[in-house]
C-alpha cells in the first residue's frame, strides 16, 4: 500500500533573535501532533527545530496535498504563532503569509516535501532540516548522492544503483519544471542545478525501480510575498539502502561545508555546517547556516527514530571547516562574494535603501 510521509515546516518565531525555537512553541506544536495522531488523521508524527523554524514531520496514508494534513498543520502553526506572540518572540507568524488558508499549505509560506512510497521490509529515511539557507541548497548534496561515483560507491558496485537516477529540476522563477537522467545528462543537468537560486532539484527517482529516492521542498517565500520576509528554510527526506544510496552515503555529501545563500539577513553566502539538534542554534552573524540530519526506520509508517545522524565525531571536520570558512568570508564585510550578488539582492531589505539613494545618480 502507499503510505505518505509529509514534512510541513515554518518560522513562527525566533527565540532569542533569528537562533532558535521557544520551548512553549514546540509544546503546543507536540501536544497537537498528539492529539492528530490520537484522532487517527496520523499514523505517526514528531515536532523537532533546527534554528528558528519548527518541521512537522508526519506518516499518513492520505496522500500528498491532503487537505486535512495540510489545514492541521497550518492551524498548528498558528496556535504556535499565538505563544510565540504572547513570549513577544521574534518575527512571531514570520512564514504564514497568507490571512485565510485555502486548503493547501502551497503558497502560504510554509514549506513542504511530501513522499509516497511503499513501504519496504525495512525502510530507513533521513530527513534533513536546514536553517539559514535557501530552497535550492540541497541540489549539490543531491548531485553527490546520487550522481557522483566519487561520494557514493554504490553507482559502482551496487547493481541496483547501477542504472542512475533521475532529477525532476523545478526553475522556482518561471514556474516549470524538468526531468533529466544520470549518468547520461549529467553535464545538462548541472547547467541548471549549479545555480541553485533559480533552479532546486525538487524529486530524485530510481531508474531501476522508479520509485522515489528523494524529495525537497522548493518554496521560495520572496515568490510568494515578492519581498523580503525570510527566508525559505529547506527540508528533504531521504530513502536509503536497497535501489537508493546506503545511510553512509546519503550523509557523505555533507562532509564538505558548501558554501548556501542565507546567512545573515538572507543576503550573504556562508558555510553549510552539519549539526546535531543540539548544536542547531545558529547566533554568530545569525549563523553559519545549519543542517540536521533525522534518520528513522519506518515500521508500519510509524516513525521509529530518530537517530541524529550528525551527532558523529566523524562530520567534527566538517564543522571545523565551516568555523574557517564562515572566518574568512566575514572578513569580506559587505563586500560580494560574502554579500549576495546585486540580482539576489533584489529580494532583500536594500531595494528600499537603494530607492532613496534613487535621486542622487546623475549622469556622466
Ligand atoms: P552491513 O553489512 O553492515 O549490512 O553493511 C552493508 C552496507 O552496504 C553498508 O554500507
Ligand atoms: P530566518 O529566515 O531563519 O528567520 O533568518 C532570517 C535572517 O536572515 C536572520 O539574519
Ligand atoms: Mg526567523
Ligand atoms: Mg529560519
Amino acid at each position: 500500500m502507499v503510505r505518505t510521509l509529509s514534512v510541513i515546516k515554518a518560522d513562527i518565531g525566533g527565540f532569542v533573535g533569528h537562533s532558535g525555537m521557544h520551548p512553549d512553541v514546540m509544546d503546543v506544536l507536540r501536544k497537537n501532533m498528539d492529539d492528530a495522531i490520537n484522532k487517527s488523521l496520523l499514523i505517526d508524527g514528531q515536532v523537532h527545530a533546527c534554528g528558528d523554524d519548527a518541521f512537522l514531520i508526519m506518516s499518513h496514508d492520505n496522500g500528498e496535498d491532503n487537505k486535512d494534513v495540510h489545514k492541521f498543520a497550518w492551524d498548528s502553526f498558528i496556535d504556535g504563532t499565538e505563544v510565540a506572540k504572547k513570549l513577544h518572540l521574534y518575527g512571531a507568524g514570520q512564514d504564514l503569509l497568507v490571512d485565510a488558508f485555502s486548503g493547501n499549505i502551497k503558497g502560504a509560506g510554509p514549506g513542504s516535501a511530501e513522499l509516497e512510497y511503499e513501504e519496504r521490509p525495512s525502510e530507513p529515511v533521513i530527513i534533513f532540516m536546514g536553517d539559514k539557507t535557501s530552497a535550492g541548497s540541497f541540489n549539490l548534496p543531491f548531485y553527490k548522492m546520487f550522481a557522483d561515483p566519487f561520494n557514493t560507491a554504490g553507482l559502482v558496485i551496487s547493481e541496483s544503483l547501477h542504472q542512475g537516477f533521475a532529477f525532476e529540476v523545478h526553475d522556482v522563477k518561471e514556474h516549470k519544471k524538468i526531468i533529466l537522467n544520470s549518468p547520461e545528462e549529467i553535464y545538462d543537468l548541472l547547467v541548471f542545478i549549479g545555480s541553485p537560486a533559480r533552479y532546486a532539484v525538487k524529486r530524485v527517482v530510481s531508474r531501476t525501480s522508479n520509485s522515489i529516492a528523494c524529495v525537497s521542498s522548493t518554496d521560495k517565500l520572496s515568490e510568494i510575498a515578492g519581498r523580503y520576509v525570510g527566508k525559505d528554510d529547506p527540508t528533504s527526506i531521504v530513502r536509503c539502502q536497497g535501489d537508493f544510496p546506503a545511510v553512509g552515503e546519503v550523509l557523505e555529501a555533507f562532509t564538505t561545508a558548501w558554501t548556501v545563500e542565507g546567512f545573515m539577513r538572507g543576503s550573504h553566502y556562508g558555510p553549510w555546517m552539519p549539526v546535531s539538534l543540539d548544536e542547531a542554534n545558529p547566533s554568530r552573524f545569525d549563523g553559519p547556516p545549519r543542517v540536521v540530519a533525522l534518520g528513522f526506520q519506518l515500521a508500519d509508517g510509524k516513525l521509529i527514530g530518530p537517530r541524529d545522524m550528525f551527532d558523529d565525531p566523524s562530520f567534527d571536520n566538517a564543522r571545523a571547516e565551516a568555523n574557517d570558512i564562515s572566518d574568512y568570508l566575514r572578513k569580506h564585510g559587505p563586500f560580494e562574494p560574502h554579500r549576495l550578488p546585486l540580482d539576489e539582492m533584489e529580494y532583500t531589505t536594500m531595494p528600499t535603501v537603494a530607492d532613496k539613494l534613487n535621486k542622487r545618480w546623475s549622469e556622466i
